[in-house]
């Protein structure tokens, strides 16, 4: 009969992290698209265990909602006074006094260890049926870590804590990374036989293994691969340095995959992001949480996109997204803020300093320059002129707007919602439009021009502005009279020949720059 292959995760997380200096837990701290803590369920997760513990104690209301947050299966335990490693490993096995077969233990503050080391470390102690298994691993400068004191043979024979060490102990730079496999059963014994008799007055996991070897079960050292997945997190220099090293792991990862990083030194790439083959991403770029870029997509320089998915094809320059939905071939920025459920279809364009909340762009949809749409549905092929504002929000409630497919917004126009201009319409430069304009027809909503011949003569007479007209008006021929103003732009209304210049835009669907549209 084959041995039971229950297993157990304990991630032990109940410590306060004190010289992060923080209110926010240690092991709840972000790194590249997960805390601590959810990478450390992420690199046990492929060992499918049957349950997974975590010991909680400081901040345990937080890191317990974490927990519900990113991994509902695992389940807190509580350690309200943190009086060691061993101790909460202890608490944790109380927890489920059934439990047999493999026990795999992990410090919560191990981030860049990855799944398949801890698979390794597991089927080497279940192979050699050992009693206990730690995870070793060679490093430069073991300061502050448990070391691996083994025998001549090359047995291990305890591990002991840097500050309980002999000068000869320290020297050596074989140290205990934190992570370990161990019989349940053999494991439960001798926890109920650590001492607190060290340095801190604590009950250390460590010890168990020393223990272990004096009554002669057999223990192992797995040596890890790659020292730096061991790494643990005391502080924040410790911190950012692991974020480098995820960043380069991460970064050269999606190079290998196919995808173009001008400047991998300054492009932050989330654990969580997915990239298709040919993305190309500029420098000084962050791409965060369940952001997707799609195939020859050209993301950056100096873009944050954050939950947001980019379609094959698209161009981002110098922007900031969150919760958007760029659609393919679409085209954004610079300078644009795309918030949550912004959704831009195909070949869209938004362009410089405009900002789109919760509003559908259509394709081949175009909002150039300095605009913002909120709550609006812009239908496909339709052209937003500059400085458009769409009046969203009555102070009390929010409103929709509707431009219909091919529509044409004039420049400085403020759509009042809830409004609609239908298929086709137009709306001349500088309205203000609270009624439905029909499909087709020119909604005009803006005061008239009248010029005042001689005003500033009159009432700022000396001013360079005043010695500038007289000058002009001096030597200009007649034609350029101030009265020619009052034709090109003055007010009058479409029937008798309205001059719209309803846009900035040089393409796309409506006239070019300084183009009149009369009816
Ligand atoms: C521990 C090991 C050390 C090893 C190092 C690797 C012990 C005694 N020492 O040292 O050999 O080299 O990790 O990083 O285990 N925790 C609890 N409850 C407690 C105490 C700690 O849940 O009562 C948790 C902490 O939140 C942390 C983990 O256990 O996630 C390790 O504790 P920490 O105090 O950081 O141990 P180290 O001194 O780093
Ligand atoms: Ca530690």
């Amino acid at each position: 009969m084959s041995q039971p292959r229950v297993r157990t995760i304990v991630v032990l997380a109940a410590g306060e992290g004190k010289r992060m200096k923080s209110a926010l837990p240690k092991v709840l701290h972000p790194l590249l698209g997960r805390t601590l803590l959810g990478h450390v369920l992420a690199a046990a997760a492929p060992l499918a265990a049957d349950r997974t513990l975590v010991v909680v104690g400081h901040g345990a209301d937080q890191v317990s909602g974490h927990l519900t947050e990113v991994a509902p299966d695992a389940s807190p335990v509580l350690q309200a006074e943190q009086r060691g490693t061993g101790h909460a490993v202890r608490i944790a096995l109380d927890a489920v006094p059934d439990q047999a077969g493999t026990v795999i233990v992990i410090n919560g503050d191990a981030p860049l260890l990855r799944p398949e080391t801890v698979k390794a470390l597991v089927e080497a102690h279940e192979s050699a049926g050992a009693a206990a298994t730690v995870l070793a691993a060679e490093v430069g400068d073991p300061t502050g870590l448990g070391r691996i004191v083994r025998d001549e043979a090359g047995r291990l024979e305890q591990i002991v804590e840097e500050r309980d060490a002999s000068p000869a102990q320290r020297a050596i730079r074989e140290i205990n990374a934190g992570i370990y496999a161990f019989d349940a059963a053999r494991l439960r014994d001798t926890l109920g036989k650590l001492s607190t008799d060290n340095d801190q007055g604590e009950e250390y996991l460590t010890d168990v293994f020393g223990l272990l070897v004096a009554t002669g079960e057999p223990v192992g050292v797995h040596v890890a691969a790659d020292a730096t997945e061991t790494l643990g997190c005391n502080d924040r220099v410790e911190l950012a340095s692991l974020r480098t090293l995820l960043r380069d792991r991460v970064n050269t990862a999606w190079m290998r995959a196919g995808v173009t990083l001008l400047d991998p030194a300054t492009t932050w790439i989330d654990v969580t992001v997915t990239l298709d083959r040919d993305a190309v991403v500029d420098q000084n770029t962050q791409l965060r949480g369940v952001t997707t870029v799609g195939a020859e997509a050209v993301v950056g320089p100096d873009v944050t996109l954050i939950d947001t998915a980019v379609g094959a094809g698209a161009t981002v320059l110098r922007s900031h997204a969150v919760s958007a939905e760029i659609g393919p071939r679409a085209s954004v920025g610079p300078y644009a803020y795309l918030r949550p459920a912004a959704r831009l279809a195909e070949q869209a364009k938004v362009g410089t300093f405009v900002e789109v909340k919760n509003s559908d762009v259509g394709a081949g949809a175009k909002v150039p320059h300095l605009s913002y749409v909120g709550d609006a549905s812009i239908g496909a092929r339709a052209n937003i002129g500059a400085a458009t504002v769409v009046v969203n929000y009555d102070g009390v409630a929010k409103h929709r707007t509707t431009v219909g497919e091919a529509a044409f917004v004039g420049c400085d126009t403020t759509l009042i919602a809830p409004v609609e201009v239908g298929a086709g319409a137009y709306v001349a430069a500088g309205s203000a439009i609270d009624k439905d304009v029909p499909p087709g027809a020119l909604g005009v909503a803006r005061g008239r021009q009248r010029n005042i011949e001689g005003w500033v003569a009159r009432r700022r007479a000396g001013t360079r502005s005043a010695e500038a007209a007289e000058r002009a008006q001096a030597g200009a021929p007649r034609a350029q009279d101030g009265s020619a103003e009052d034709t090109r732009l003055g007010g009058g209304s479409a029937s008798q020949g309205e001059a719209i210049h309803a846009t900035t835009d040089a393409g796309g669907a409506g006239p070019a720059k300084g183009d009149t549209a009369t009816e």
